[in-house]
């Protein structure tokens, strides 16, 4: 294709997904693909500059403003970014600053000394804000750099900006800065909006900017928003003389600056700095997208002066994107331990942040349905820290018609039985009971620390005791021999010494415990304490009648349907023959004389609002019944309690595998052991 043709279709390319990204906050490609296809017109450009037109994307930055909102002009333009990927494009800066200050040949006393500040580049949405003797007037998006939108009201719902500065001195402030919502604000909305059936935000400076270009400023004061400053429309506004200086100037009047601002002396201490931040970018509490590096002296910067759409003196280092788009190619389906069926997105491998990425989940039909997703669909893809990746939307606009709606099957994949999904359970579920993809689930679940917790039998070494055969079901475990599984690969005589030692410890479980981890449909932990609590040895809760079962508060009809069916199954009791004679007796009501107290143990953690009780109160009463406060979702939690509107606790407990209960639930955990 000639170079004509070419650039007149990326200016067309990039211009429509300007505009989606910049004015509809929805991006149809990746971050690294509008990059890419920038990148190619910048390499034509410079090799054809006759072909250069004064619409094309290179000449302007970002979209026109929203027609809803009034409009700003920017006294002092809002440039954008030039791009850098690497130490080589860092390096290319340095000398193109070089060549321009003509100091390529220069000797060591004529030459003047570069040094940068090395600041985090937020993913967010760039804004002005303007104060006028020390107090906030008028705040504005970028726009398309000379023009944008009055979003005054909006801006100051946003707790970090301050509408008074700590100087009324200077007559007239042009801050610049950025308003981003940090992980948690974001997972937390997109889970109000799953909920809610509305779309979600694909990355946080979507979600920035369609918070903040609300017409109603109280929906932008309900998203959390921040803001860190970095900069000032005209330097002469502040007695700084370089951008180190004027970011502790900044913060002197107030105003919120990133502390990961660096100083760098050369370029070397710039690329270190870099790679620093591509390693933490992970465990900050916003995401960042790269890193803008600026020459540090002003007078410097003036001297450098701007190109048509970006500053000769700044460029952002981008890192790996965390997003991509790829090809869904099919679903596979896996069976959990309850039976439960879970979508699983198989895609054409695409490298995400460095890692790649070929499975997403889905997690249930109704997700699925709710995303319109189907086979051969252009997906968008996102992994967020070191959770699992997931499909965030489909491309629509991509489609050619021969893309497949993607249907849940009516049969398990793994034994062929039919599937159930009740109404009103999101859930798709097996109800075969001998089903192996359930078995290995059981089995894995029984000795994980939510069931027996015997150390050493984690998934890996179960999957692996269950393929060679030498584990089918729970009693196997209980008749494992030590020369067994000492000559296994990866084993040795040691890890089968402790794994022997780990089984012989939970020969005589307590009944409740031994209960939730035999895993009988609708009994968690919870139930088999009230069982537990009822019933004093494992062969009279056999026995139990339907009518028994119903007299324990707390069990209904659900729970003591599933109890009697399991224990009248031949196979069920067969299987508590053989545990019986391996020596496995589980003991009623064993508690240590310290353990007395009901939550003894256990470490609760509350989200959402609770009806009958204030969180104090809540507190209150765990703390006086032995059991123990956590404050953020972590190993050490036990339960999690969640009231309505549960957010973003309660999908990383149920990440977890965390005891997640309702109030109700937990109010039921407070009475007195009888
Ligand atoms: S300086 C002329 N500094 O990156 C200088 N920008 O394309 C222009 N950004 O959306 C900006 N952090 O809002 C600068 N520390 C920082 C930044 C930063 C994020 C954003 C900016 C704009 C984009 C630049």
């Amino acid at each position: 294709m000639d170079a004509e043709k070419r650039l007149r279709e990326l200016r067309a390319l990039l211009q429509d997904h300007a505009h989606r990204y910049y004015v509809l906050d929805d991006p149809l490609i990746s971050d690294g693909e509008y990059d890419l296809l920038f990148q190619e017109l910048l390499g034509l450009e410079e090799q054809h500059p006759e072909l250069i037109t004064a619409d094309s994307p290179s000449q302007r930055p970002g979209g026109a403003p929203l027609e809803k909102f009034a409009q700003v002009v920017h006294r002092v333009p809002m440039l954008s970014l030039e791009n850098a990927f690497n130490a080589a494009d860092l390096q290319g800066f340095e000398d193109r600053l070089l060549r321009f200050l003509n100091q390529e040949n220069a000797t060591a006393d004529q030459a003047v000394p570069l040094s940068y500040m090395a600041e985090p580049k937020i993913d967010g949405l760039a804004v002005e804000l303007v104060y006028e003797q020390g107090r906030l007037l008028q705040g504005s998006t970028r726009g398309d750099g000379s023009r944008g939108e009055d979003i005054t009201a909006q801006l100051r719902t946003i707790p970090s900006i301050p509408r008074t500065l700590q100087t009324t001195a200077a007559a007239r402030l042009e801050i610049r800065g950025e308003v981003f919502m940090d992980r948690q604000a974001l997972i937390a909305l997109n889970q109000e909006r799953l909920e809610n059936g509305e779309p979600l935000f694909a990355n946080p400076r979507n979600a920035a900017a369609g918070s903040l270009r609300q017409l109603d400023p109280a929906i932008t004061a309900r998203r959390s928003l921040k803001f860190l400053a970095y900069g000032i429309a005209d330097p002469a506004q502040s007695p700084c003389s370089s951008q180190q200086e004027l970011l502790v100037w900044l913060e002197g009047l107030g105003l919120p600056v990133n502390g990961l601002a660096r100083f760098c002396p050369t370029m070397g201490d710039v690329t270190s700095r870099f790679e620093q931040l591509a390693a933490e970018r992970q465990a900050m509490a916003y995401d960042i997208d790269g890193m803008v590096v600026k020459v540090n002296n002003f007078a410097l910067q003036h001297r450098l002066g701007n190109k048509a759409r970006a500053p000769r003196w700044a460029i952002a280092c981008k890192f790996p994107a965390l997003q991509a788009t790829t090809r869904l190619l099919s679903v596979d389906f896996q069976v959990g331990r309850t039976g439960a069926v879970t979508p699983v997105a198989l895609l054409e491998p695409v490298e995400v942040g460095g890692v790649t990425v070929s499975r997403a989940t889905l997690h249930n039909r109704d997700e699925f349905e709710r995303k319109d997703l189907r086979v051969g669909d252009t997906v968008l893809i996102q992994r967020a820290g070191d959770v699992i990746p997931e499909v965030v939307k489909a491309m629509v606009e991509g489609r050619d018609g021969s893309e497949r709606p993607l249907t849940m099957p009516t049969h398990c994949p793994v034994c062929g039985h039919a599937l159930v999904k009740e109404a009103g359970e999101a859930v798709t579920r097996c109800v075969n009971p001998h089903c192996p993809a359930q078995r290995l689930r059981a089995l894995i679940h029984f000795c994980s620390r939510a069931g027996l917790d015997i150390e050493g039998l984690g998934r890996k070494s179960m999957e692996q005791l269950f393929d060679l055969r030498l584990v089918r079901d729970i009693p196997d475990i209980f008749t494992l021999r030590q020369e067994q599984l000492a000559g296994l690969p990866g084993w040795g005589a040691k890890s089968a010494d402790n794994v022997m030692a780990a089984i012989e410890a939970v020969r005589h479980p307590p009944l409740g415990k031994f209960l939730a981890a035999i895993g009988i449909r609708f009994v968690g932990e919870i139930t088999a304490s009230l069982l537990e609590q009822r019933f004093p040895t494992l062969d009279d809760l056999m026995q139990a009648p339907m009518e028994a079962l119903l007299e324990i508060d707390g069990i209904g009809d659900q729970a003591a349907g599933s109890i009697v069916d399991y224990f009248s199954d031949s196979e069920v009791r067969a299987m508590f023959e053989r545990l019986h004679q391996a020596g496995v007796a589980p003991e009623s009501g064993r508690l240590d004389p310290r353990e007395d107290q009901p939550l003894s143990g256990l470490v609760f953690l509350f989200t959402g609002t609770l009806m009958s009780l204030s969180r104090t109160e809540a507190k209150k009463l765990v703390k006086e019944r032995g059991g123990q406060i956590a404050t953020t979702v972590t190993q050490k939690m036990t339960h999690l309690v969640a009231g309505e509107k549960a957010g973003s606790k309660l999908k990383k407990a149920r990440e977890l595998d965390k005891i997640v209960v309702t109030e109700a639930e937990f109010l039921q955990m407070l009475r007195p052991r009888p």
